[in-house]
């Protein structure tokens, strides 16, 4: 069987600011997965086939199409014409355990996933960077202007310092980094946050590029002390950003809601996690904490908590 796969993403610093150059910092959840297994076509039918119960989609693929506005149907293009191929005869089947419009990179972990198993039935490989490329073209799909760094981290796997149209740093993690990530159970747009953020910019404009530069900031920050281990730092900058990331109303009641319970309970940090106004929250918690701060969170009326080591 063929099988490939992409993981989900936390951002830990710097979402929304990241989109205006400021560094952010994300990593992988590798647990956390998007699968593509590649199966014969039933008998009569032909040509490459997208079949996405999870999304209610099962497409052809025209090879040909312009103006493609479906993610799917697009990162099939992207790697057929990228690799200068025709279809080949298959079904791609497309299961993932990230929940969508979460915050938590499902949109770009599904086309990753996708278009390693097209490769693989080709035998073409892509590089990293062809793929990351090509991610993030469909990525504008879902985000409008994105900055990148959810296609970079998925693909590339691994803890990414990251600003836009820089060369890629991945970052060295001086102590594992136990993390709840709390669902609020709410879908959100991320293009729609993306969009009011930059509204927010253009109507108060020197206030509120303040804000993006001082969570810039933030994340320079944090850059040292998730590399010297330096946890109880890493937690007061979580806060410090969750701040800032109101001032841009990312937020949420329902957000806020579990960050403070997580706060309150004992994490050493939580803040928003992605495009915000709902989806995930992340919270930094010491291992004989999580326990405690899990419940407080499913108390305060997380949809579910997943427990991850950052490492
Ligand atoms: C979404 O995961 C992160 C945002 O900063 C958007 C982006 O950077 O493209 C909100």
């Amino acid at each position: 069987m063929i099988e490939a796969s992409a993981s989900a993403k936390v951002i830990l610093f710097g979402e929304h600011a990241a989109v205006y150059g400021q560094p952010a910092i994300a990593a992988p959840v590798s647990s956390l997965r998007a699968y593509a297994t590649v199966e014969t076509n039933p008998v009569g039918v032909h040509g490459l086939h997208i079949d996405a119960p999870d999304l209610n989609q099962r497409l052809p693929v025209d090879i040909r199409a312009e103006s493609v506005d479906n993610a799917l149907t697009l990162t099939a293009q992207l790697v057929l014409t990228t690799l200068a191929v025709e279809p080949p005869d298959v079904t791609i089947c497309l299961r993932s355990r990230i929940p969508i419009a979460s915050g938590l990179g499902s949109g770009s972990a599904v086309s990753t996933a996708l278009a390693r198993a097209l490769c693989l039935v080709l035998d073409r490989p892509l590089s990293e960077s062809d793929l990351n490329r090509l991610v993030y073209e469909v990525e504008k799909i879902h985000h409008g202007t994105p900055s990148g760094i959810d296609n970079t981290v998925i693909v590339y796997e691994r803890p990414v310092y990251f600003v836009r149209d820089k060369t890629l740093e991945t970052l060295t993690i001086g102590a594992p980094l136990t993390l709840l990530i709390g669902d609020t159970g709410v879908g959100a747009s991320t293009k729609i946050a993306v969009g009011d953020v930059r509204k927010l910019v253009e109507a108060n404009r020197e206030p509120t590029e303040q804000t993006i530069r001082e969570i810039g900031a933030i994340s320079e920050q944090a850059r040292s002390a998730i590399e010297w281990g330096d946890a109880a730092a890493i937690g007061r900058l979580m806060n410090a950003n969750h701040e800032l990331l109101k001032l841009l109303t990312v937020s949420s009641p329902e957000v806020d809601r579990l960050v403070d319970a997580a706060q309150n309970a004992g994490a050493l940090g939580a803040k928003l996690s992605g495009g915000g106004r709902g989806g995930n929250m992340i919270a930094l918690v010491t291992p004989e904490h999580a326990h405690h701060v899990e419940q407080a969170l499913l108390t305060a009326g997380a949809a579910r908590v997943f427990q991850t080591t950052i490492a």
